[in-house]
């Protein structure tokens, strides 16, 4: 097993024996092939999660994700153009850089694209890169959640430098702090597998009845799993960038 695990390439590997579990920590490459890699070499292990480092782009950087939506990280204090959106953030997730956040703006597009989407609930909100493309893309009331301090510190940094704050709200928690059930048009939430699955049940009850969810963080190998999590749901579309996947769902029941 132990020659078995040091010829998957991996940086790091921590053997958890209370928890008889396995943390192996890859170069961020495509998710896929190190997927596939794992399954082949050690046959019978189940994974657990996939989880997502920041993703630490360059400094300062200019990337026109869709027509529609520019994220300016790092430089600018004012928008130049109306595409434009201004990011400050550094430590927590969501430079825009990562394709789970690429593939969630693209499926937003779509979903503003059906019908007007005003009431957004952004779980896992991190830099608030979600909340402010949602807002760019129609939406006129956001609410960005985040268990991290400092993802929830960051995102206000970015609503301020975007004066979008009477659009945002900010909320440093998970899925039990807002109270209000069947409210949200939109629901985002670019989380990992694991977060997912223990979240999905309790987060689809959060949008209207024919509410849209757009779910990613996860590999197209969990693709029919995370499926499988959003029974209640009816799958509209998905993409899919570098071995990542994500999804755009509408609830039915
Ligand atoms: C992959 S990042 C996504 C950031 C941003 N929304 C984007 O798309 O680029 C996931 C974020 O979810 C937060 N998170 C993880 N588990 C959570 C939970 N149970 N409830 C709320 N936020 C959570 C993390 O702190 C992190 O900021």
């Amino acid at each position: 097993m132990e020659e078995d695990v040091e010829g998957l390439g991996a940086i790091s590997i921590y053997l958890d024996e209370l928890w008889n579990s396995l943390t192996l920590v890859f170069e961020p490459v495509e998710i896929d092939s190190i997927l596939k890699r794992i399954e082949r070499h050690l046959s019978g292990v189940e994974i657990l999660e996939a989880g997502l480092l920041p993703d630490k782009g360059p400094v300062f950087s200019e990337i026109e994700v869709t027509p529609r939506i520019r994220l300016s990280l790092g430089g600018a204090r004012k928008a130049s153009t109306q595409d434009q959106i201004l990011l400050k953030s550094h430590l927590s997730f969501g430079s825009g850089h990562h394709p789970t956040t690429a593939c969630c703006i693209r499926l937003m597009e779509k979903a503003y694209a059906l019908r007007s989407l005003p009431m957004v609930l952004d779980m896992g909100t991190g830099s608030g890169v979600l909340a402010l493309c949602a807002v760019k893309l129609g939406a006129e009331r956001v609410v960005g959640v985040d268990i991290s301090h400092v993802a929830c510190k960051e995102a206000l940094e970015n609503v301020n430098l975007n004066q979008v704050a009477g659009k945002i709200l900010l909320v440093c928690g998970s899925v039990e702090a807002i109270r209000q059930k069947g409210i949200f048009d939109l629901l985002l939430a670019n989380l990992t597998v694991g977060t997912l699955r223990s979240l999905g049940p309790s987060l689809v009850p959060l949008t209207k009845t024919q509410g849209l969810m757009i779910v990613s963080g996860f590999a197209t190998t969990q693709l029919n799993e995370v499926i499988k999590t959003f029974t209640a749901c009816r799958l509209l579309a998905k993409t899919a960038e570098k071995g990542w996947a994500a999804l755009l769902l509408e609830r039915f029941s």
